[in-house]
């Protein structure tokens, strides 16, 4: 699709409705986008380029926008193939584009494309390019979410791309958000944010204090919407959070595993009494139903995380394992664990998924283990009203 987003700058990118799994792994039922802009001035310039199913309607989308002009540069933001694939077919189709780059991302691309001929401009951070009435300023933004990830910002147009930051799942709808709109969309960006990029809080704090002196009014990202200055305000909000793994909530979410109903018994049973307990908003799933990727979406919007599960061959069950290993990973830090476990002949889940969460900064448990053995007992519902007990005391009055 192309479309006039402000003054002589198009989108150009293009919607991918078929894929069932963004970089194979998270599900993706509304589709992606592979956002890609042309800045039209006098010397034209592109922005990233589009996955490698899409090359041909990406080429067309820009040809339609340049009416007859040639692109003087593509400026990349990262290498990462669902907005670089397409960079080999649009470089041999325009032989005199130049190809704006940093020292990394010109290492990747060599990696990626060893017969590329186009000259290549290598810039630092801060480095400016002048397109005739625009001037482009670079912003390295390394690690959000690969090494040599760098921003743009064009201070006529008031306009920011930021690679991957503040994208989002999610078809684009002619890429115009209502504010209604919007706010329907946010779990798919906490979801986006805190599986794609969660684990570099720290470097999206760096970048969000480097950008913010600037004057934004829209921020064009390479997945989902271009943001206006309301949904930057909502977004600059919640990054702060999502960057600093401040929840958004207090309350609970509890995840489970179980194979023949008894475990998930147990956790639905505390879900109850946390509820009458005046806990708002607790979210309960079924690590076998629901992907991983949104369970660690709520992980990081809630301050208690409740884990239930049944040993399984002498270990976790699997699913579980999957999002005990992904909350490490993602480095979700300073929240507070709650397990549950299950067995039949020796249970010994709990102080495995306790094994790999203590490798998580600032985690601490909530009481001790819930055991049981089989099916869960008058003296399990005991132990689990004191659990809620404590849980709740802990989230409606810690801190
Ligand atoms: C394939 C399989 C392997 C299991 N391995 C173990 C095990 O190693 N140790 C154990 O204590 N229980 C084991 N169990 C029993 C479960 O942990 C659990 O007690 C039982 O499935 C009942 O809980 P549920 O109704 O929540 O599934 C196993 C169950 C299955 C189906
Ligand atoms: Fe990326
Ligand atoms: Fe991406």
């Amino acid at each position: 699709m192309k479309k006039l987003i402000a003054s002589d700058l198009y989108y150009i990118g293009v919607c991918d409705r078929r894929i069932e799994l963004f970089e194979n792994v998270y599900p993706v039922p509304d589709g992606v986008t592979y956002n890609s802009y042309l800045l039209a001035d006098d010397r034209p310039v592109v922005f990233d380029t589009a996955d490698a199913a899409f090359t041909e309607e990406f080429l067309l989308n820009l040809e339609d926008a340049l009416s007859g002009r040639g692109p003087e540069y593509l400026v990349i933001s990262h290498m990462e193939p669902d907005h670089s694939a397409s960079v080999k077919a649009l470089a041999d189709k325009y032989p005199a584009m130049k190809i704006v780059v940093n020292a990394r991302s010109k290492a990747f691309l060599e990696g990626f494309f060893p017969d590329l001929k186009n000259e290549t401009i290598v810039v630092k951070d801060g480095d400016e390019l002048d397109t005739g009435s625009r001037i482009l300023k670079f912003i390295f933004a390394p690690m959000v979410h690969w090494p040599e990830v760098m921003f743009t910002y064009d201070a006529a147009g008031k306009t920011l791309f930021t690679a991957d930051a503040f994208g989002s799942f999610g078809s684009s709808n002619g890429i115009v958000c209502d504010a209604d709109g919007f706010s329907a969309l946010i779990p798919e960006y906490r979801r986006y944010y805190t599986n794609i990029v969660g684990k570099y809080g720290v470097q999206v704090s760096a970048v969000l204090k480097k950008v913010s002196p600037l004057a934004i009014e829209r921020i064009c990202p390479l997945h989902g919407a271009v943001l206006n200055e309301a949904e930057i305000k909502v977004m600059a909000a919640l990054y702060a959070d999502w960057a600093g793994y401040v929840p958004e909530q207090r309350s609970a979410v509890i995840a489970y595993a179980s194979v023949y109903g008894n475990t998930k018994r147990a956790a639905e049973y505390l879900a109850g009494r946390l509820s009458e307990k005046g806990v708002p908003d607790v979210k309960v799933f079924d690590v076998s139903k629901t992907h991983f990727s949104y369970i660690v979406a709520e992980c990081f919007r809630k301050s208690h995380i409740v884990l239930a599960s049944v040993t399984y061959n002498g270990g976790i069950f699997t699913n579980m394992e999957t999002l005990v290993r992904e909350i490490a990973h993602h480095g979700i830090t300073g929240r507070k664990f709650a397990l549950i476990e299950n067995g039949s002949w020796a249970a010994q889940s709990a102080r495995l998924i306790r094994g790999i969460l203590e490798e998580t900064k600032g985690a601490e448990f909530i009481g001790e283990p819930v055991s049981f053995r089989s099916s869960p007992k008058p003296e399990t519902f005991a132990s689990l009203d004191a659990l809620a007990d404590e849980l709740a005391a802990d989230i409606i009055n810690g801190n």
